[in-house]
């Protein structure tokens, strides 16, 4: 039972907790951040300003002036050294809850792999295993809050759009929240759904007293277990949604962008097309802002989903007739613009619930890669020597790529020497490709880490004192 059936004395102050979280990722969501300052260690790396850094606890200082006031006025903040941020209200007990308790630790996460790969698998598989662990994204703690509020948002029809450092996930992101949501049963609240974990997290984790609860009570609030989110009474799994995704180029025409729009759509009436079956569609739009801009600076393909975000339909211009859309809700993606990236009219910026995906933090880094490569040397026939150098190849490639991101700067004759978090992926790549019968020792292990390191950095350097500096980097 939630919170605040159970404690109905209390609504005002429930409500309070449920502002501030709101405010914090409205007003705060977009901010540049750095994600590193969430973490205990609080290690600046890669040159961060002294404004970015700030801006976190700026806000967070600014929550707690506002709100941090003993009730009814105001609402009782977590005390400790993580900032708001790092909060989420839990539904069942009604306080805030750190984020980090929705994500299993690195070992559980390779154990857990491991055991649901035990069997033999045939070569084939095991190859096609190699390229899942490459492209599947690990669970983090941005992964998961991100993917929440984008969800929720998405689910009652708010375009969404997500920004962030070229690199940084946001496309994969988006791709696994949409996965997700059109599983049947992903829209509604269960625990195992998307918004199910954090809503009912505590029916996830097993909670004892709940449990007893629900033994002792019978069947009262079955009923309000089975209602949808957004108030539809089904007792079946919600379907799920369907979804389509456009990726943009800067040669993207305006006719194929109204195509690939309605193409979920079905026709209803002369004038209308719905979802089928009354389904959401959601239209993820990745790279939104690198349509080319036409001679008096409008980016067309842009024009037409502002025209859809309007004006709810569009131009049919073969038939010449207005036709209304429902059931449609875009979702977006964008870098900051620069490099082929344009500025985007804020005519179509003012529609999109704007949210800023931080660049991850080392820690975040470390528990991607050690949970990828972690999986691989677990379900290989690794010597135990080669599986215990797990945390020095992540600690080592993740060392190196920070090194290059410092030392090797872009300058006008060096343009390319931009490094983002998709070259370190692929150092980690290459490491999946290892080969067990050949990779037997530690030393082996350092080649096979400096072979994939020189592949992806070393060989784009181009003058030779660079080269020179980057062979002698300590591995
Ligand atoms: N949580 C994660 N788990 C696993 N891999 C991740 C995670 N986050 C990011 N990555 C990896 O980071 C790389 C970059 O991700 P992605 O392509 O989504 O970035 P992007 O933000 O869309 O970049 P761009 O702005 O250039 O389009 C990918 O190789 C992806 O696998
Ligand atoms: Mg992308």
């Amino acid at each position: 039972m939630y919170f605040a059936q159970r404690n109905p004395a209390q609504l005002t102050n429930f409500l309070g907790k449920l502002f501030v979280f709101s405010f914090v990722w409205s007003f705060g969501g977009n901010f540049r951040r750095d994600e590193n300052l969430d973490d205990d260690g609080g290690i600046i790396q890669r040159g961060e300003t002294k404004q970015e850094v700030s801006v976190t606890y700026e806000f967070d200082n600014f929550v707690h002036e506002t709100f941090d006031t003993e009730p009814p006025l105001g609402v009782r903040l977590p005390t400790g050294n993580k900032t708001i941020y790092s909060y989420f209200v839990d539904m069942k007990s009604g306080n805030f809850v750190l984020w980090d308790i929705l994500v299993p630790s690195t070992q559980t996460l390779i154990e857990k792999s491991a055991i649901m790969s035990l069997g033999d698998l045939h070569n084939s598989q095991a190859e096609q295993q190699k390229t899942i662990l490459a492209n599947e994204i690990v669970p983090t703690v941005d992964s998961v809050r991100y993917s929440f509020l984008m969800a929720l948002l998405l689910l009652d029809k708010h375009p969404v759009l997500l920004t962030g450092e070229s690199g940084v996930g946001k496309s994969s992101l988006i791709l696994n929240m949409i996965k997700q949501i059109s599983k049947e049963g992903g829209t509604g609240t269960k625990a195992d759904s998307l918004l199910g974990s954090v809503f009912n997290f505590a029916d996830k984790n097993n909670d004892l007293i709940e449990n007893i609860m629900t033994l002792t009570r019978g069947n009262e609030d079955s009923a309000v277990e089975k209602m949808n989110l957004f108030g539809s009474q089904k007792a079946k799994p919600s379907p799920g949604v369907l979804s389509s995704i456009i990726q943009f180029s800067a040669q993207t025409t305006i006719d194929r962008t109204c195509t690939q729009v309605i193409q979920r759509l079905v026709r209803k009436g002369r004038d209308s097309m719905v979802g089928p079956r009354g389904r959401k569609v959601i239209v993820f739009i990745d790279d939104l802002n690198v349509p080319a801009q036409e001679v008096y600076g409008a980016q067309p393909p842009l024009e037409l989903l502002r025209q859809f975000l309007d004006l709810g339909g569009f131009y049919d211009t073969k038939k010449l007739q207005w036709k209304n859309t429902t059931d449609l809700t875009f979702t977006a993606a964008c870098a900051p613009p620069g490099g082929g990236r344009n500025v985007v009219n804020p005519r179509i910026l003012k529609h999109f619930c704007m949210l800023a995906l931080p660049t991850p933090s080392t820690r975040n880094l470390q528990h991607i890669y050690q949970v990828q490569l972690g999986k691989f040397l677990h379900e290989g026939d690794f010597v135990p020597e080669v599986k215990e150098s797990l945390f020095s190849f992540v600690s080592g490639s993740i060392a190196i790529f920070y090194r290059m991101c410092n030392e090797m700067l872009p300058t006008p004759t060096k343009i390319h020497y931009t490094f983002n978090f998709r070259d370190l992926s692929q150092v980690i790549q290459g490491l999946l490709q290892a080969n067990e019968d050949v990779i037997v020792n530690r030393d082996l292990c350092a080649q096979l880490l400096a072979h994939e390191v020189t592949r992806t950095f070393h060989d784009r350097l181009i003058s030779p004192s660079d080269r020179e500096r980057s062979s002698t980097l300590p591995l």
